[in-house]
């Protein structure tokens, strides 16, 4: 059966560009984004890596370690790193796990329909991993899972945006509108009496019955 929002994410050990790893000691107290990429030496996978490389920055700030995976081995991660950098101007400073044997791209499910069973002789539109975000909570458990064709590269602003969201939703009764942004308003969750939102938010707008907006909370 496949992860689902709310599933402990599965634990493993794998190889990485920085070394062996065990993947919730490596995740620690914090929060952890785990992305894969189809393969190695590939144009829109090389603009994939520099744009996450260049929001190392702002990953750190909201307490999210950055993991990339493929099937491709550690030592072909370690020599594209260079391309990326040419490429996009960014060093790959995150570790990239080297999945040969498929083991962690089966236990996320991150490979496509039809795929093969190693990575023997494999093919991009085989048994390369899609591209897929998984955003873990220091619970470990998994917040967000986003699925992407192969020829579509994606943006990594809206995964920064959907851990401010994720965050800010966790600590307070709100949830976030469609193109939310930090600093927008927030939307009172239906468990909170209009009593209680004028206790928690001060004050709020009754847009629908069902729809009432607040100020972001900022505590
Ligand atoms: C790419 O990164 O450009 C790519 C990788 C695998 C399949 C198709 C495109």
């Amino acid at each position: 059966m496949s992860l689902r929002i709310n599933d402990i994410a599965p634990d493993f050990t794998a190889d990485t560009t920085q070394g062996p790893i065990s993947f919730h000691e490596w995740i620690g107290s914090g929060w952890a984004v785990l992305f894969s990429h189809p393969k190695n030496f590939t144009p829109v996978c090389t603009t994939e890596l520099g744009a996450m490389a260049g929001l190392a920055a702002e990953f750190s700030k909201r307490g999210a370690k950055v993991i990339g995976i493929s099937v491709d081995p550690v030592e072909s991660h370690a020599k594209w790193k260079n391309d990326i950098k040419t490429a996009t101007g960014f060093d790959v400073e995150y570790p990239l796990i080297g999945d040969k044997d498929l083991k962690v791209a089966k236990l996320y499910d991150m490979l496509p329909a039809g795929a093969g069973e190693s990575s023997e002789g494999r093919t991009p539109a085989d048994n390369a991993t899609v591209r897929s975000v998984f955003i873990i909570g220091p619970d470990k458990k998994i917040k967000l899972i986003l699925t992407y064709p192969m020829t579509t590269g994606r943006n990594f602003n809206e995964i920064l945006r959907a851990i401010d969201s994720i965050q800010l939703t966790a600590k307070h009764q709100v949830a976030t509108p469609a193109n939310w942004n930090q600093g927008e308003d927030v939307i009172i969750t239906a468990a909170v009496s209009n009593e209680d939102a004028i206790t928690r938010f001060g004050s709020f707008d009754t847009v629908l019955p069902y729809l009432r907006k607040t100020k972001q909370p900022t505590a």
